[in-house]
């Protein structure tokens, strides 16, 4: 049989080992409770220092890099926004979106300035405020602010693309403060792209009406209603717009639209128009039906005085064809 090491440790010579079978010590319990007592600051050092080694990860490595995430990984969907009061060198926007988050985390958000740019440029086109928010899955986010372009012309290039395609991206990016009830304040980098739908071509624009008018005073001798589709979810104020009508190279005079409001679904509007009757009459078709291929070619933008060059690039760029029947223009 083996000898059983003894192991006896004189207490105090040694503090920081455990005292193994003594048969002479009093009982392990109080023996421990008494060694506590005695050094108890070293173990709330102890205790104090582990819970530091696995909090302070959590707190100044996890909790940045969960909140990035969290940010990182929301989206962003636009229901609406409103361009109003425009001028050559800005706007009023009024803009609401709806934010998509599922992550643990619901911080409060602090106000932040978020430079809005056109993917591919790298200056961006105009600042925004975005308000503080709570960022909880479904949060709206509403921003009602005039907006001066950083620059404009990259604004024209947002709006043709607008009115060109199906859809169009803007990216907002922002360095906002970050706060998780009860941990500290911390600054994430809020970089995000959205997509919504474009004006499309005005694709299903249609002449309504346009009916002879003479003894008009404005200078106009026709009158009548177009219909223009907006599939997207933008309110566009864009004035006094004038358009060039031809048809086939054949210049058939200005029409105005006046206060032209475009708002999402199909706009009724007004439009008043100088035909040039006798260049209609030459192109008009020997035989019913009296159909022709027209074209309205945007001319101006004139909002308050001001043309807004950036949606007269918007108009140029986008030349309308429709069918017009001319006999419902001509006096009966
Ligand atoms: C717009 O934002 C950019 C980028 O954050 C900044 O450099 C610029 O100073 C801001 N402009 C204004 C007018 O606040
Ligand atoms: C947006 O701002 C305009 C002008 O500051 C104000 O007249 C309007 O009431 C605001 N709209 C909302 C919904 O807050
Ligand atoms: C935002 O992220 C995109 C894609 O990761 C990157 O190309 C772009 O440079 C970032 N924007 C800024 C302003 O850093
Ligand atoms: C707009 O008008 C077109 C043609 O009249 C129609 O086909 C379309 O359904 C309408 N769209 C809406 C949103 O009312
Ligand atoms: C715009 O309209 C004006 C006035 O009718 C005309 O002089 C000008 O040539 C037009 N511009 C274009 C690009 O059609
Ligand atoms: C229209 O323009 C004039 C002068 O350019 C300016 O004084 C006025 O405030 C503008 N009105 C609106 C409603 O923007
Ligand atoms: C459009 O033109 C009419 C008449 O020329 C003018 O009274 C009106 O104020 C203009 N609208 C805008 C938004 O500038």
């Amino acid at each position: 049989m083996v000898e059983k090491p003894s192991i006896e440790l004189i207490e105090g010579s040694s503090p920081d080992q455990f005292i193994a079978s003594s048969p002479t010590k009093p009982p392990f319990k109080s023996r421990a409770i008494a060694h506590f007592k005695r050094r108890w600051w070293v173990h709330l050092i102890i205790l104090t220092v582990v819970a530091l080694v696995i909090t302070l990860p959590l707190v100044y490595v996890g909790y940045p890099r969960i909140a990035q995430d969290g940010i990182s990984d929301s989206t962003l969907r636009i229901t609406s926004m409103e361009i109003s009061s425009p001028t050559p060198s800005g706007f009023h926007l009024h803009q609401v979106q709806v934010l998509g988050s599922d992550s643990i985390f619901h911080p409060k958000l602090y106000s932040f300035n978020g430079a809005v740019r056109l993917p591919g440029y790298d200056d961006p086109m105009m600042n925004i405020t975005v308000p503080s928010i709570q960022a909880n899955d479904g949060a709206t986010i509403e921003v009602n602010q005039s907006v001066v372009f950083e620059d404009a012309r990259i604004f024209a290039e947002f709006s043709k693309a607008l009115m060109l395609q199906k859809e169009v991206s803007l990216n907002i990016y922002g360095k906002p403060r970050l706060k998780q009830a009860g941990l500290h304040t911390i600054t994430v980098t809020y970089n995000h792209t959205i997509t919504m739908k474009g004006l499309n071509k005005l694709e299903g624009f249609q002449v309504v009406e346009l009916k002879l008018d003479p003894g008009r005073d404005d200078g106009m001798n026709a009158k009548g209603s177009v219909l223009i589709p907006n599939p997207s979810v933008m309110t566009l104020a864009m004035g006094n717009v004038t358009f060039d009508l031809s048809s086939g190279g054949t210049d058939l005079g200005p029409a105005v639209i006046h206060d032209l409001v475009l708002r999402p679904g199909n706009n009724t509007a007004p439009i008043v128009a100088n035909v040039d009757e006798l260049a209609l009459l030459g192109i008009l078709p020997h035989h019913p039906p009296f159909t022709i291929e027209m074209q309205a070619l945007g001319n101006s933008s004139v909002y308050n005085g001001s043309e807004l060059p950036y949606y007269t690039a918007a108009l140029e760029a986008n030349p309308i064809i429709f069918d017009f029947d001319v006999s419902q223009a001509l006096p009966s």
